[in-house]
């Protein structure tokens, strides 16, 4: 048996499979975010080991035996949280979390440092790791000062398990101290923003074996020689969990956010169009992913609105696709990351008409967010990447209406698998089985089985293709707009 443990920004899930990866049961805990100051958002790292340990007495009760067998287990986790301990391994203060924006006047400082995007490959955006501590060393020097050691969020779960300080490449990519290409800790990296090596934990591939589940957590009832694997960063992990591994592979993701995931056997960065280039969670593979900021986000924001419920408002769509109307949305909600990279942008709504119905809107906004998309795998191919089918995955994709859309505007055949077969929590499962049993990562990171391919409308192409130039050209007057 094996353990998955996603470590999400919402709650923990845990799951155990057997050695073929089949589900054998799950379980879940949540816990909150604080939001201190706007912009400010912060979680208490003893969140994620009370809602790991809540979630493994829930699995230990339902499944005993199967959970007595477990041999290892591996962990997914949101990116880029800073998590500071003092030399007695004591948490310094809560963890700064990926979608904090404090840090935005030093990520814009350490971006204007050429060895930033050339040696780790991204934009030094304001949520990730090394501008957090350039934030505390200017605000809170009596912390900084006490930091002996920088900890992502599932890395500090997996110190709490072993007693043993150690990432690794697909979380470590998140934090701008890494080159990426390298897969090392780079010195002058760290020295931009005050840091060292010494500060750094141990860098492991995700796959590699972290150690024994210590005797301190053994009221968590785990196999005494359950070995504890290093995993990885969420999109990379959900990546294994889907069998993205390598060129050709990927998933579009229609969540809160929208991903468009593809993986690569090499490294080929190009953060100028802010695209993030992470390694993987396996050995010798990078991934590649455009992020759209607010995907079924713009469907709710809809839903608010006009008091009808985000299904609801597909439903009345029915399933066949139309050609572009003359309502036009541009879903910078919330600002844009690919291939924008602007906070400051925010969305808009043309070409209303006094006869536009809700339906009208409805598609206006499926529209907006899938040319966003778009956006971002015109992105991805400029990086070299190629894809000619991907995954799709994400609440967005229950719509039938919405997912032909989207494979229309990206003329791509989507692929939707079976629910229940995929995600992170799976993805590490198979980290961990490819730990301890050493087998090659493309043999048990398989695709999901497929329920329906949806192909894109070829009526339709052509006019979409037009209309999504149009959207790429809107840009600049948004951005102008007071
Ligand atoms: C990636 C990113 C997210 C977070 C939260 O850059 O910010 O994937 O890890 O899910």
């Amino acid at each position: 048996m094996y353990l998955g443990l996603d470590v999400g920004t919402s709650g923990v899930k845990a799951l155990l499979v057997d050695a073929d990866g089949r589900t054998v049961g799950s379980a879940d805990a949540t816990y909150d975010v604080t939001n201190p100051a706007p912009g400010w958002s912060e979680q208490d790292p003893a969140d994620w080991t009370g809602g790991v340990a809540q979630a493994l007495a829930q699995l230990r009760s339902a499944h005993g035996s199967a959970f007595a067998a477990i041999k290892g287990l591996s962990l997914s986790g949101h990116m880029h949280g800073a998590v500071l301990v003092d030399a007695e391994g004591a948490v310094l203060r809560p963890c700064i979390l990926w979608n904090d924006t404090r840090s935005h006047a030093e990520a814009a400082e350490m971006d204007a440092a050429k060895a930033a995007r050339d040696l780790s490959g991204n934009i030094v955006f304001p949520g990730f790791t090394a501008p957090k501590l350039a934030w505390v060393a200017r605000h809170e020097p009596e912390v900084f000062a006490k930091v002996a050691r920088v900890m992502l969020p599932k890395d500090y779960v997996v110190w709490w398990l072993t007693g043993r300080y150690a990432t690794e490449m697909s979380d470590a990519a998140g934090t701008a101290w890494l080159d990426v290409g390298k897969r090392d800790w780079s010195d002058t990296l760290l020295s931009l923003g005050g840091m060292t090596r010494a500060q750094m934990p141990d860098l492991l591939e995700g796959t590699d074996v972290v150690g024994p589940v210590q005797s301190a957590r053994a009221d968590l009832g785990l196999p005494q020689d359950a070995q504890v694997v290093a995993g990885g960063a969420d999109n990379a992990v959900a990546a294994c969990g889907v069998g993205a591994l390598g060129e050709g592979d990927g998933f579009v993701s229609l969540g809160t956010s929208g991903v468009v995931l593809a993986g690569r056997d090499r490294y080929a960065p190009m953060a100028a169009n802010a695209v993030h280039t992470f390694c993987h969670a396996v050995p010798g593979r990078w991934y590649q992913m455009g992020v759209v900021l607010a995907a079924t986000d713009s469907m709710n924001w809809l839903a608010r609105i006009t008091g009808q419920s985000a299904g609801a408002l597909s439903d009345a769509l029915g399933t066949k696709v139309q050609a572009p109307g003359g309502a036009k949305f541009y879903p910078y909600l919330s600002g844009e990351r690919t291939p924008h990279n602007d906070a400051q942008v925010r969305g808009g709504l043309t070409g209303i008409d006094i006869a536009s119905t809700p339906q009208d809107l409805t598609r206006a906004v499926m529209t907006g967010v899938s040319f966003a998309l778009r956006d971002s795998l015109e992105a991805l191919r400029g990086t070299g990447a190629q894809l000619d089918s991907a995954l799709a995955i994400g609440g967005g994709t229950r719509s039938p209406y919405w997912t032909q859309l989207l494979a229309t505007v990206l003329n791509l055949p989507l692929e939707r698998p079976d629910e229940g077969a995929f995600g992170a929590a799976l993805g590490a499962a198979r980290i961990a089985i490819c730990g301890v049993t050493g087998a090659a990562p493309a043999q048990v990171m398989s695709k999901p089985p497929i329920t329906d391919v949806i192909q894109p409308d070829a009526a339709h192409v052509a006019a979409y293709d037009d209309a999504y130039a149009a959207f790429a050209a809107a840009y600049p007057t948004l951005k102008a707009m007071p």
